[in-house]
């Protein structure tokens, strides 16, 4: 329907020292009709019909690209005090911090065409410009900008930690697309705001890669998320202890600017519930209903439970989508924790490669409070946590329903984990003995350390004939999961359930597997791999994996060419993910 062209942007050094990397965007082909057919996000097919969203309505120049704070700024009041020094704020729900600019040479590392157009209305060719660098670095500011620092707290590793807030990170302001749609600009990495406590408000190149190429791959594996639109990297120094050791070094700052509905987190509530300032709590929360929950009628008298009710559901929901995938987020403090459920601020997280529910993504984590197998019961911690910061707005009757609400959270995690597991396995319809297919399949992965993303894709590229003739020539993972004693009498079983719906093609299972179980997803070492060229200024490898992680679900092969689908190599295990970032 629509083609693809590969253009390749050349390395432009100009006098200012201002520096285009070389990477790969895809265009469209500007003559082809359907051009717009591209549009892969899941909102374009509801489009309201008052927005025109021809792609001849992308900006080409930066000059028509206006961002508002309007909304934020009079919903709420704004912290008196300014300028940029570290102390405790109160009455308030933002302050007022303007980016400190990085120091030149910029280095426009990655952007993400999805996201510039599909969410900002930016024709992607924007980027070329010097002002495009200043912009999403926090150089200069859109038109219409008055950035923004949210106070908000937190349970950090089970306690609460008081103020924390937006330490390094701008909210530059909300833009509304042309499919209707709301989406807030933040700047992470962009110097010091009252919230930095003793932070210098600064990212990294190695932690920024990550967030940048993990919140895109997580959307184009289907799992909300928060987005990122493009990467600056600098020549400022940063001093990190990168695995607090007290081995200090030198790293480059960098910027990422991302993109999410809300930035709002369950610690944004806490914080106003803890301080007992209830009106603002109130304020905030109508707020956040009424912009962000249509389906919550503003003036009914139970609007706070059945908000509780719904973060409880999809905060769920969104869990065990991680786990679908082997995802850990690693930090799961209630100020990392969106009220939109959905997933924000990439840390530590890491996607579990031998399955393993004690796997652990931040090393530091020696406790595995963060687990994968723990996951859920942090979850279920957070919504403890949001339930006691709406109780001064619930009447005891309504506190013993939220109560009850949330004895649900683990019930609708298992519920939807299963969905989810049964898809992967190509299972339709019901039966009752799935769950225990399920379970004795993740126990023999657990025995032998069976890889868990290659492990459901491989099975999902087998045919019936290869699986029943236990033909695993090709399959690396399966073959480890086959030298399990037990593994015949899965399969056998396995078999013999596929074989009971008399009319689900061969071909159709696979399919329907291959649509659900990514052939690709951003392991640890391949993020490295990446990270370790782009502290030299090669971005090359960062673009591959931008490129490739946007259809996990397709062989690709650049992405076989570069091992992404093979065994992990002998250095990936040795591999600690750094906890500063
Ligand atoms: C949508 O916008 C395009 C480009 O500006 C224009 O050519 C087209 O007529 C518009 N469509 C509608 C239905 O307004
Ligand atoms: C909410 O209140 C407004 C006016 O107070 C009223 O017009 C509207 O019908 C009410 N909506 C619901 C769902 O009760
Ligand atoms: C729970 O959340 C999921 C995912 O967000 C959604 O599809 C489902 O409709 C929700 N269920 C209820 C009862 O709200
Ligand atoms: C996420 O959690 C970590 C650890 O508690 C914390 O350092 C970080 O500030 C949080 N991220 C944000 C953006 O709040
Ligand atoms: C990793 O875990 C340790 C121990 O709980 C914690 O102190 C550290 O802050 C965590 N790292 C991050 C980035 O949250
Ligand atoms: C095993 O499967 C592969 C494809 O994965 C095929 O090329 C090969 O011929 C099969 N071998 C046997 C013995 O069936």
């Amino acid at each position: 329907m629509w083609s693809l062209q590969k253009v390749l942007l050349f390395t432009v050094v100009t006098s200012n020292m201002i520096i285009i990397s070389v990477h790969m965007v895809e265009f469209c082909q500007k003559d082809e009709p359907d051009c717009q057919g591209q549009d892969t996000s899941p909102s374009s097919h509801m489009i309201n019909s008052r927005w025109n969203t021809s792609i001849l309505n992308l900006k080409r120049n930066l000059d028509h690209f206006r961002v508002s704070c309007e909304k934020l700024k009079g919903a709420f009041p704004i912290d008196q005090v300014r300028g940029n020094f570290i102390r405790s704020v109160t009455n308030c729900i933002f302050s007022e911090a303007f980016p400190t600019p990085l120091k030149g040479p910029l280095r426009l590392a990655a952007v993400s065409k999805d996201a510039l157009e599909g969410l900002l209305d930016l024709d992607v060719a924007v980027i070329v410009s010097d002002e495009f660098r200043q912009y999403v670095s926090g150089g200069k500011l859109f038109p219409g900008s008055e950035p923004l620092a949210h106070r908000y707290g937190g349970h950090q590793f089970g306690y609460w930690a008081g103020q924390l807030g937006d330490g390094r990170a701008h909210l530059l302001g909300h833009y509304t697309n042309r499919k209707g749609e709301t989406w807030e600009l933040q700047l992470k990495g962009s110097g010091k705001t009252p919230y930095s406590r003793s932070g210098d408000g600064r990212a990294v190149v190695r932690s920024s890669v990550r967030e940048f190429l993990c919140s895109e791959a997580m959307y184009f594996l289907g799992i909300p998320t928060s987005r990122a639109a493009s990467l600056v990297v600098s020549d400022e120094p940063v001093w990190r202890d990168q695995f607090y050791n007290g081995n200090v070094k030198t790293e480059r700052g960098a910027v990422v600017l991302r993109l999410a509905k809300s930035w709002f987190r369950i610690g944004s509530l806490e914080i106003l519930s803890q301080n007992g300032e209830l009106d603002l709590l109130r304020k905030l929360l109508n707020f956040v209903i009424a912009e962000h929950f249509p389906s919550i009628h503003s003036n009914k008298s139970d609007k706070y439970l059945a908000f509780y009710t719904s973060v409880v559901n999809d905060t769920a929901c969104l869990m065990a989508e991680w786990m679908s995938v082997g995802f850990a987020h690693g930090v799961c403090n209630t100020d990392n924790f969106s009220l939109l459920s959905v997933t924000i601020d990439y840390g530590p997280f890491g996607f579990m490669e031998a399955y393993d529910p004690d796997f652990v993504p931040n090393t530091s984590d020696d406790e595995g409070r963060y687990s994968i197998g723990a996951q859920a019961h942090a979850g279920l911690f957070n919504m403890e946590k949001l339930l006691d910061a709406l109780r001064p707005l619930l009447s005891a009757a309504q506190q013993e329903v939220a109560e009850m609400v949330l004895k649900t959270f683990l019930d609708i995690y298992q519920t939807r984990m299963q969905q989810l597991f049964k898809a992967k396995l190509g299972l339709l319809g019901e039966n009752t003995e799935d769950q225990r297919l399920v379970e004795h399949l993740l126990q023999l992965m657990e025995d032998t350390r069976a890889d868990f993303t290659m492990t459901f894709r491989q099975l999902s590229e087998a045919s019936a004939h290869q699986l029943r003739r236990r033909n695993f020539t090709q399959a690396w993972a399966l073959q480890d999961l086959a030298s399990h004693g037990r593994f015949s009498d899965w399969l056998n079983v396995y078999l013999l359930r596929l074989g009971r719906e008399t009319h689900d093609e061969d071909e159709d299972r696979q399919a329907r597997m291959k649509s659900v179980n990514p052939r690709y997803v951003l392991r640890n070492w391949m993020a490295e791999s990446a990270i370790r060229k782009a502290e030299r200024n090669d971005f090359s490898e960062v673009a591959l994996l931008h490129d490739i992680l946007r259809q996990p679900f397709l062989t690709q092969a650049s992405a076989e060419q570069a091992g992404y689908a093979d065994k992990p190599p002998w250095w990936a295990h040795q591999l600690k993910v750094s906890c500063s970032s």
